[in-house]
């Protein structure tokens, strides 16, 4: 079977044309990554061709020998469905998961994202982290999530209560709550390092000022928590314009009775008390 047949492959072209028709993805923003089942990577074999071995900059020796489709840096969500070989490729890692090299894609001279050491490390934390369930990690820019990163308290905290507050089913989509990095440089080790060390506790890690990664299983998953996340981002930022403060909001008292009929684990540390709204 052709790459592009592969029902995988299918699912990433349409999640990447779903988040740019969000608007999530100016230019070359965002990037996306699946990591390939053995026998996916096997149903394509026909049409692979290995190139020259190539530094990660990163390593994830748990993810020795797995296979990875990957959006390509400087490469646009927008083209991704009309022309999908030049926008993402199919990646194979070495033994030591220290290099990759592409074995389909990516044509014209592409790379894979500038965020590969982040998206790889991810994955590797959820191979443990979510036994090996999870196999989807987006990033996007949207406008509403990195709008609050200039007006919220940079914390797990406030970010998980405020986007919990929202809506009535972000404690049951994200019931871990959101992590949080402070601004730092993208596209290296450090910020790879400190997003997978959230991604321990939490399937979202919101980047201040800059973006959003999520985690999921599947394509549909992946993109659903992003949905969500943002959705309740831009309720916060729509009440905060029309007002500073809030009238009624949902109550820690109210999330634990949430918890208990939903058989949820709300961890106590969001539910604090809060002078006023
Ligand atoms: P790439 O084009 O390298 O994927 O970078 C886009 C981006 O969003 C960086 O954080
Ligand atoms: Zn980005």
């Amino acid at each position: 079977m052709r790459v592009l047949e592969a029902e995988f492959a299918q699912g990433f072209i349409r999640l990447a044309q779903d988040g740019w028709d969000q608007g999530w993805h100016e230019r070359n923003g965002g990037n996306l990554s699946y990591r390939v089942r053995p026998q996916e990577a096997e149903s394509v074999k026909e049409e692979l061709a290995p190139g020259e071995w190539l530094p990660i900059g990163a390593s994830v020796p748990k993810l020795a020998g797995e296979y990875f489709l990957v959006t390509g840096t400087g490469r646009y969500f927008q083209n991704v469905a009309r022309k999908p070989a030049e926008s993402f490729g199919l990646i194979e890692l070495d033994g030591k998961g220290e290099n990759y090299r592409i074995c389909w894609g990516l044509e014209n001279n592409g790379r894979p994202t500038s965020e590969l050491p982040s998206h790889l490390m991810n994955h590797e934390v959820k191979l443990e982290a979510a036994s090996g369930r999870h196999r989807v990690i987006y990033h996007c820019h949207p406008v509403n999530t990195i709008a609050l990163t200039f007006v919220l308290p940079l914390t797990d905290e406030a970010f998980t209560r405020e986007l919990w507050e929202m809506m009535t089913e972000c404690p049951v989509v994200f019931p871990e709550g959101v992590g949080v990095v402070d601004w730092m440089v993208p596209g290296g080790r450090d910020i790879a390092v400190a997003t997978s060390e959230l991604m321990k506790t939490y399937n979202v890690a919101i980047w201040a000022h800059h973006g959003m990664f999520c985690s999921g299983a599947d394509f549909d998953e992946t993109f659903g928590l992003m949905h969500t996340v943002e959705k309740a981002a831009a309720i916060l930022v729509k009440v905060l314009s029309m007002q500073p403060y809030k009238r009624q909001t949902i109550q820690p008292e109210d999330f634990r009775q949430l918890a208990g009929d939903f058989r949820l684990e709300l961890p106590e540390k969001f539910l604090y008390e809060k002078h006023g709204n």
